[in-house]
């Protein structure tokens, strides 16, 4: 009898408090999405991400959205990316390749992201891999075309973002001021690359993580 007690013990604990091991394989199990449903205008609400930097910029950054429209290219998306940094707004426009549920954009870094389930039917739940050099990053972000994302759809991400075992993820504020849409766009998708590259300032960047969430939480 006690020995079955304390089996039982073990195996809640082991669980961890709210993302059973049993329910991560359906939780990180990638979806098909169709080219139709990655189109539109997708608010970003929140993510995790062992970017180093990403922690500190999740701090600074108060909107984030993505204007996603085709090309003539069958499996050419632009994407128009308009941020709200320290109350700056700017934006990048770039182009991906979307091909069986898959988002690839190979140059001047390879990223790879896919699709994980989501409760909530206008959300996009994205995981990221980064390769840059011998570096890899990952990221795990929640996207909705509305700025209200139920209890129940921002719980299930939580739990995937432990079930990848990701930092705690940093949500937006729902009442933040978005930028408008006619920033014109600059640079593209190199200007993102310096922060893969920066090596050296990869240690600095982790300091920096570090001292915002203290700050922060
Ligand atoms: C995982 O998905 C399968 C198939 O949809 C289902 O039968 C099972 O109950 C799910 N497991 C959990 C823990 O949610
Ligand atoms: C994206 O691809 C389309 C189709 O090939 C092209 O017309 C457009 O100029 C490209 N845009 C950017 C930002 O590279």
């Amino acid at each position: 009898m006690k020995c079955v007690a304390v089996v039982v013990l073990l195996s809640l604990l082991s669980r961890g408090r709210s993302a059973p091991l049993s329910s991560c394989e359906n939780l990180t199990k990638p979806i098909t999405i169709s080219k139709d449903e990655m189109l539109g205008k997708w608010l970003y609400i929140g993510g995790s991400s062992d970017l180093p930097g990403s922690r500190s910029l999740g701090h600074l950054m108060t909107s984030v959205w993505l204007d996603v429209t085709a090309t003539t290219e069958s499996n050419i998306l632009t994407l128009h990316q308009t941020h709200r940094v320290h109350g700056k707004c700017s934006s990048l426009i770039f182009n991906v390749t979307f091909e069986n549920s898959v988002m690839v954009i190979e140059q001047p870094f390879y990223l790879k992201e896919i699709y994980l389930p989501t409760d909530c039917s206008n959300c996009l739940v994205a995981y990221e891999e980064i390769t840059s050099g011998e570096d890899m990053f990952t990221s795990l972000m929640l996207f909705s075309k509305t700025n209200s994302v139920s209890p129940a759809a921002l719980e299930m991400f939580r739990n995937q973002v432990e079930c990848f075992q990701m930092p705690l993820a940093i949500m937006m504020n729902p009442n933040a001021e978005i930028c408008p849409d006619d920033i014109s766009p600059s640079e593209g998708i190199s200007a993102l690359n310096s922060l893969f590259e920066a090596k050296m300032g990869h240690r600095v960047a982790r300091i920096l993580d570090s001292l915002f969430d203290m700050f922060v939480n």
